[in-house]
């Protein structure tokens, strides 16, 4: 039997509340489709960096290196601030397998409400193709004269040609996969120097996939869009901050941010690819046990998937589907419901 090496990151808040209760479910999909995890397990996280001063030891990413793939909860923790937190371990994880292309789908399914009236199941349904290693999240910059009154802050966005154009064709061939309509999301008409380049490059690569339909949008435009429109939307294209953004947007108003899941995918055979919810810690329910694990499970499906378990990706994914589309089943309250995490996995072991 296949063995698949995972490295389990539950991290900080909800993160370790929807990861442990749901792996059950995981190993129950494993035994129903003849695979076994051999998982290891980091304590990392801003308790371990509270002990030692630092998110995860130093040689932490070797330690991950020879995974088949990463499934981390959350980081993020109110009592150290997050620009340390993230920068001691998610961000560096993500840059440092190279996991240029992170995919966050937004599907409407059935049962589910969206706050965006007339919208029902399976009218939206898009996914975004955000870029995760370099523009607005590369670590340029400095701030001087603290305290001061010509005190400056700099923060500079990284655009190369690489980076750029292997997200881009990776959401062109998604796009051609798909329904063959594909929205490039800029700032151009502000940022004229990356986001023009930005712009070039999409052009370029558009004649590769001439089956393609491409719409250009500036990312104040997008937003509203996804909110007056989102049924339009097939595969959309961002830069890192961007796309960011607009996938909280996609969560919402597919139901909630509990429902979205996501993928930090290094496309080659040399780094594994991390899976994860697209929601953070929630220090806000944080221990009241009602975090909605459906956002993990279904990163667990994607997770599978990449490592070609597609079968048990399916069924997980419909697992989840048919638990929503089912009114009598438990639901968390952000679903509207009052169940518990706990509930919520045990009624899902039940559909499998
Ligand atoms: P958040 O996603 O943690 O929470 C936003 C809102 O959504 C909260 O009201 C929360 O209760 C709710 N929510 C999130 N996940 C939920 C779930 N599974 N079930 C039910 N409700 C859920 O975002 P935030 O409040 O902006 O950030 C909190 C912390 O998490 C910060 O430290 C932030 O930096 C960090 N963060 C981490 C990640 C990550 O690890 N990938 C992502 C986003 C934010
Ligand atoms: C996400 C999160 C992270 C991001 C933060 C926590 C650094 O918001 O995964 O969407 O901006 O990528
Ligand atoms: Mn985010």
């Amino acid at each position: 039997t296949t063995t698949y090496d995972i490295e389990l990151i539950p991290g900080d808040g909800i993160g370790p509340e929807v990861l442990d209760v749901a792996l059950p479910l995981f190993q129950d999909v494993a035994d129903d489709y003849g695979f076994e995890f051999d998982f290891t397990r980091r304590d990392w996280g801003t308790e371990y960096y509270l002990e030692h001063g630092e998110m995860m030891p130093e040689d932490g990413l070797a330690e991950l290196a020879d995974a088949d793939s990463i499934f981390l909860g959350a980081v993020g923790h109110p009592e150290v601030p997050d620009h340390v937190t993230l920068h001691g371990l998610l961000l560096p994880i993500r840059k440092g397998f190279d996991q240029y292309v992170c995919k966050r789908p937004n599907v409407l399914f059935e049962g589910i409400e969206s706050p965006l009236k007339g919208y029902g199941a399976g009218d939206i349904d898009f996914v975004v193709y955000r870029e995760n290693t370099e523009g607005e999240y590369a670590d340029i910059g400095g701030r001087e004269h603290r305290g001061l009154g010509h005190e400056t802050a700099v923060q500079s966005a990284l655009f190369t040609r690489q980076g750029t154009e292997r997200i881009v064709r990776a959401a062109f061939q998604a796009a051609a996969e798909r329904e063959g309509h594909l929205t490039s999301v800029t700032k151009s008409n502000a940022q004229a120097h990356s986001m023009v380049f930005w712009d070039d490059i999409v052009e370029e690569v558009s004649e590769e996939y001439p089956g393609v339909t491409v719409e250009r949008l500036l990312v104040d435009a997008a937003s509203m869009d996804l909110i007056r429109r989102p049924h339009e939307f097939d595969v959309l294209v961002a830069s890192n901050l961007f796309g960011d953004v607009l996938t909280d947007i996609g969560a919402q108003i597919t139901g909630s941010m509990g429902l979205a899941p996501s993928g930090n995918i290094h496309p080659g055979e040399e780094y594994p690819s991390m899976f994860e919810p697209v929601h953070g810690s929630a220090p806000d329910i944080v221990g009241e046990g009602v975090a909605n694990p459906l956002a993990s499970v279904l990163s667990w499906s994607m997770l599978l998937e990449d490592v070609g378990e597609e079968a048990a990706a399916d069924a997980l994914w419909s697992a989840v589907i048919g638990q929503i589309s089912d009114q009598s089943a438990p639901r968390t309250p952000d679903l509207g419901g009052d169940a518990g995490t706990e509930a919520v996995v045990e009624d899902l072991r039940s559909r499998l």
